[in-house]
């Protein structure tokens, strides 16, 4: 063993010289009070109080100097790295007390503000009365029935006897679906002609009469929403796109008293009972006899029509509504879809949903069924 360094160099151990200690712990607890975050403080931590700190490398010194010496350094740089660690951990008080702090600021809740929601969405009054509507002719035994929207002509018109060269073609301002640029067809009997596709958008429900009658047995009776295109212009009484239901029964000694007790029906499941119903004669290929069904206004019940009363918007003042078309299924109809006209007749009525929702609820344009706006949906209850 060596002998005790009697000769102290104080160059060789200046870092234990009392200047020296007190410069370190400045340094450090300079170090200390500027640390601004918990990551900061323990970067400090590790330089001015790690293995590798300079106080620790001074402390690792005490043994190179002479014995009388040693106690009086190790206590300096003990109570340089006792001060260090107090101000280290009252540091360490204060940051976590700040972060805490701040945490309770930003992550505050504040469980009086109002809640994001979400409304829930909603069926749109046409399809909530289009299901109002299908439910009071299901209640007597009708079935729903639905077909394309894109439609053959020969089911859209043809099988109605609605012929090619028939003035209703032209009534009814449809939309034809534009021919594939393929070969087109050869046409012939009962064939699109050349250049066409054979294809329209429906203009009326009325050919799922037609697929009704092809294929479901008898007797029948059916009720069909669905959405409907003319060539129309959007205005406050048109839509291009619009719906419609119809209904149509087939049995056998089906006669106009039947139509007329199916239609009062309707009309007392949608307004309340007690409004009286009327029929005048009326065009429609596909129905012979045919009819309009105008309604007993249900605002004024007929009153404005009395001299000098009131005048009534919902009605004009005519004390009737016009609310759909109807008649006897035609013979030629029912031949088409090879159903015997001795033995069997029919009867069918169609309205436009929209304009029966416009006569319920007094609405003066259309266009209020199509712009999407919740506000109007709203009015007619959000049922989903
Ligand atoms: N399809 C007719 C229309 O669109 C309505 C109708 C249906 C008329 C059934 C009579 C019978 O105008």
């Amino acid at each position: 063993m060596s002998a005790p360094n009697k000769n102290y160099d104080p160059v060789a151990v200046s870092s234990l010289s009392p200047g020296e200690v007190s410069r370190m712990l400045d340094e450090a607890l300079a170090a200390v009070a500027q640390a601004g975050s918990l990551e900061e403080l323990r970067a400090a931590r590790i330089a001015h109080a790690g293995d590798r700190s300079p106080l620790a490398l001074a402390r690792a010194e005490i043994g190179a100097l002479p014995p009388e010496a040693r106690a009086e350094a190790g206590r300096r740089v003990s109570a340089a790295q006792t001060q260090l660690k107090d101000a280290l951990s009252r540091r360490q008080a204060e940051l976590e007390a700040d972060r805490d702090q701040r945490v309770l600021v930003t992550e505050a809740v504040d469980v009086t503000l109002p809640g994001d929601r979400t409304p829930p969405g909603a069926l749109h009054p046409v399809t909530l009365l289009a299901d109002r509507l299908s439910d009071v002719f299901v209640a007597m035994g009708y079935e729903v029935a639905e077909g394309p929207e894109v439609e053959a002509e020969w089911y859209n018109f043809d099988a109605l006897n609605i012929p090619p060269d028939h003035p209703a073609r032209e009534m009814q301002d449809t939309l034809f679906v534009a021919p594939s640029s393929g070969p087109g067809s050869a046409g012939g009997p009962g064939l699109p002609s050349q250049g066409s596709s054979g294809l329209v958008l429906r203009t009326h429900t009325s050919p799922v009469q037609i697929r009704s009658m092809l294929t479901r047995p008898l007797p029948l009776y059916v009720v069909s929403p669905g959405r409907c295109y003319r060539n129309e212009a959007l205005d406050a009484t048109h839509l291009p796109v619009f719906y419609q239901i119809e209904g149509l029964a087939v049995d056998e000694g089906l006669t106009m008293a039947d139509l007329r007790g199916a239609i009062q029906a309707f009309v007392d499941a949608m307004f309340g009972a007690g409004l009286r119903t009327r029929l005048r004669p009326d065009y429609f290929p596909f129905t012979e006899p045919s009819g309009d069904v105008s309604m007993e206004c249900h605002v004024c019940r007929g009153a404005s029509t009395d001299p000098g009363a009131d005048p009534c918007r919902v009605c004009r003042s005519q004390g009737w509504i016009e609310i759909a078309g109807c008649g006897m299924v035609n013979p030629r109809v029912l031949v088409a879809c090879g159903i015997d006209p001795d033995r069997y007749s029919g009867f069918a009525f169609g309205l436009g949903i929209e304009r029966a929702l416009m006569v319920g609820h007094d609405l003066t344009d259309i266009r209020e069924t199509v712009d999407g706006d919740v506000r109007f949906s709203r009015a007619f209850g959000m049922e989903i």
